[in-house]
């Protein structure tokens, strides 16, 4: 039975992980920390400590305390927020990976996941059915700091033989925490829109299509792959993940299957910049094959479910 340490928990994929693997493993065996009690659903859900991604003695001291083998590294600063904060954003993403890798090279733990990202890509890549190998030219400071981690994942893994598992998420709708500070945020504001007031504005475009996925899926992918065979893993940078390509307007006409009189009208912004440079779908070929990778949801099970959900909050 492994031991984790979550780390960000509060955040949208944190909340939903720390749950499944409470279920998984029981509660005692998954110890949730974040900067600050933010979530408190989460907070009391079971053993929680205040941790700082920046702070390498709180990490290690906690590992330590709890006896933990695995950590689960969720906290960072986004593409969104990224553009704002440059400097906080390298500071967040790469110190706290350092953080993890060193303990894991030094013993203190045995195994990382890691999240990358589809902003590991730019406008120079392949744009449809983007490959696990090809051009990695981010143009978002976030972007740069998922290429440049994936990078010493893999040089820790080559080297210095550190079990680090990594993802690259594409956009993650769920129902449960929000998101923040994302370029993909719209596919879920536009959810909670639709119920509350029948109208969302989108910050993107109506043709903008990206790869997305729905967090039940994106967190069996992590699940898989932290439980899959290391010896079957031949990516220690990180795994190209596909599930459900789709644009605003296309996202907008599967709500109004359920919401007729909902409707949408358009005012990018500076998130549409930083969209066009992703990719519109990735090949994932490499993950089914290593780990059997494959995503349950489609366009229109996801609608179904998040507005199911979703109303249960909002009546
Ligand atoms: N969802 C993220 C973002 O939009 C991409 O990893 O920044």
């Amino acid at each position: 039975m492994p031991r984790i340490l979550i780390i960000g928990a509060c955040g949208q994929i944190g909340t939903e992980l720390t749950t499944e693997l409470r279920t998984k493993y029981g509660t005692n065996h998954v110890i949730a920390s974040d900067i600050n009690t933010r979530n408190l659903e989460l907070v009391n859900s079971g053993p929680f400590e205040i941790i700082d991604a920046k702070n390498f003695n709180a990490i290690r001291d906690c590992c330590i305390n709890y006896n933990i083998d695995t950590v689960y590294l969720m906290a960072a600063l986004l593409s969104a927020t990224g553009e704002k904060y440059p400097m906080e954003a390298w500071d967040l993403n790469m110190n706290s990976l350092f953080h993890v890798l060193n303990l894991a090279k030094d013993g203190v733990i045995k195994h990382v996941f890691w999240p990358s990202s589809i902003a590991v890509f730019g406008p120079t890549t392949p744009k449809v059915n983007t490959p696990q190998h090809t051009i990695c030219e981010p143009t978002t400071v976030y972007g740069i700091t998922k290429q440049v981690g994936e990078r010493w994942c893999e040089y820790y893994h080559r080297k210095l033989g550190v079990d680090v598992r990594s993802i690259r998420y594409p956009g993650i709708i769920s129902h449960k925490a929000m998101p923040g500070g994302g370029t993909t945020d719209y596919a879920v504001e536009i959810y909670h829109e639709a119920l509350k007031n029948g109208h969302y504005t989108c910050f993107l475009d109506e043709h903008t299509e990206l790869p997305m996925i729905f967090m039940e899926d994106a967190i069996k992918a992590t699940i898989d792959l932290m439980e899959a065979d290391g010896n079957n893993l031949t990516i220690r940078s990180s795994y190209n993940l596909a599930s459900i390509s789709f644009t605003p307007a296309e996202l907008a006409n599967s709500i109004k299957k359920h919401i007729p009189n909902f409707s949408i009208s358009y005012e990018p912004d500076f998130r549409q910049a930083i969209a066009d440079s992703w990719p519109s779908s990735i090949d994932d070929s490499v993950a089914q094959k290593d780990w059997n990778w494959q995503a349950n949801y489609d366009l229109e099970s996801m609608t179904t479910e998040m507005l199911k959900q979703l109303k249960k909050k909002y009546s």
